[in-house]
């Protein structure tokens, strides 16, 4: 598995510590941790609010109803699940499915912070208001979902949390609609970088 050169960091060792990882309350109630899941060479980064009970018992994110929402949605919108990293904010579940709170969140920061550093995702899309306020210190994710911000040269885009469009079709339509424009806008950076580059060797060959 590559490792980063500067660091020596990986994701594996990432996944080992937050697998063990006493520093919270939230350890203390877990049944499992859950790292992520997704290769390092993803290069859309999904990041949701914290594991629930289906999440908690299996280690894994997004594999209870929420889960199969956004799989839905992915698949609806052309991208792979396997393509991309999925990851929360907070890596233990809260009891009772509560509000991950301030602590919880700023202790849990380090391993988020590993993780996009190594991952480098073209674009992070941020799943819900608790990874919108967490991030980007955001408010309202129903007033800005659909947008593309950069923060510190990172590109996010944001969406409602899957678990808001369990019980609300319009709100899945919704989110199918955002993913669907979350995966024309990798097409188009995609798409930018090949022209710059026959730009650029176009360039070079006039020499
Ligand atoms: N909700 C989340 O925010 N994350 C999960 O992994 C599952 C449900």
């Amino acid at each position: 598995m590559p490792m980063n050169k500067v660091s020596n960091d990986s994701l594996e060792k990432i996944a080992s510590e937050v697998i063990g990882c006493p520093l919270c309350k939230l350890s203390r109630s877990r049944k499992n941790a859950v790292p992520g899941d997704g290769q390092l060479s993803s290069k859309i980064m999904f990041i949701g609010e914290a594991p629930g009970k289906n999440e908690d018992e299996q280690g894994k994110p997004f594999v209870g109803a929420a889960g199969m929402i956004l799989n839905q949605a992915l698949e609806k919108a052309g991208i792979k699940r396997a393509e991309v990293f999925i990851t929360n904010v907070v890596k233990c579940r809260p009891p009772n499915n509560r509000l991950p709170e301030n602590d919880e969140r700023s202790i849990c920061r380090q391993y988020l912070d590993r993780q996009i550093s190594l991952i480098a995702p073209k674009i992070i899309c941020i799943l819900g208001s608790t990874a919108y306020s967490s991030i980007l210190g955001g408010k309202s994710i129903i007033k800005n979902r659909g947008k593309i911000m950069e923060k510190n040269g990172q590109k996010y885009f944001l969406t409602i949390h899957p678990a808001a469009a369990i019980y609300n079709k319009n709100l899945r339509s919704v989110l199918n609609n955002d993913l669907f424009l979350l995966s024309k806008e990798i097409k188009k950076m995609e798409y930018d970088k090949r022209t710059s580059l026959l730009d650029y060797i176009a360039d070079e060959t006039k020499l």
